[in-house]
């Protein structure tokens, strides 16, 4: 089998990722938090059933432009409850953990 070589969706340059999100609610969470409402201008992408090296599959929502608000992150964490999310800048990392943890941390 021909083993794949480019990502499915590319890196974005700045935005939020949240992965780990349980297979299946990614649409959940976008439909909610009605984020292509709330984020007009912002390319959204979501990717379902994602093979995880942690945990059969999951899925990723990428929103780019956008660092979410804690309000979206309370939302989130009530439809997935162990997502991470990864603020993007200058298409690196720049702050990744749990959602859980970083409220927890008043961030
Ligand atoms: N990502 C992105 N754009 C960037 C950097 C990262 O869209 N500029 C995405 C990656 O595609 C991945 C997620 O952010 O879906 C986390 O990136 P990374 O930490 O590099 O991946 P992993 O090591 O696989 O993450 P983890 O260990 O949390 O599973």
């Amino acid at each position: 089998m021909k083993r794949r070589t480019e990502l499915r969706v590319s890196k974005i340059e700045s935005g939020t990722v949240i992965d780990h999100i349980e297979s299946g609610r990614a649409i959940s969470i976008l439909l909610e938090l009605d984020l292509h409402k709330e984020y007009p201008n912002s390319v959204l992408s979501m990717i379902v059933n994602v093979p995880s090296k942690s945990k059969g599959v999951k899925d990723i929502l990428k929103i780019e432009g956008i660092k979410i608000s804690r309000e979206d992150m309370q939302q989130i964490v009530r439809i997935s409850p162990n997502v991470t999310i990864n603020f993007i800048k200058d298409f690196e990392i720049v702050r990744k953990g749990k959602a859980r943890e970083m409220l927890e941390d008043g961030l």
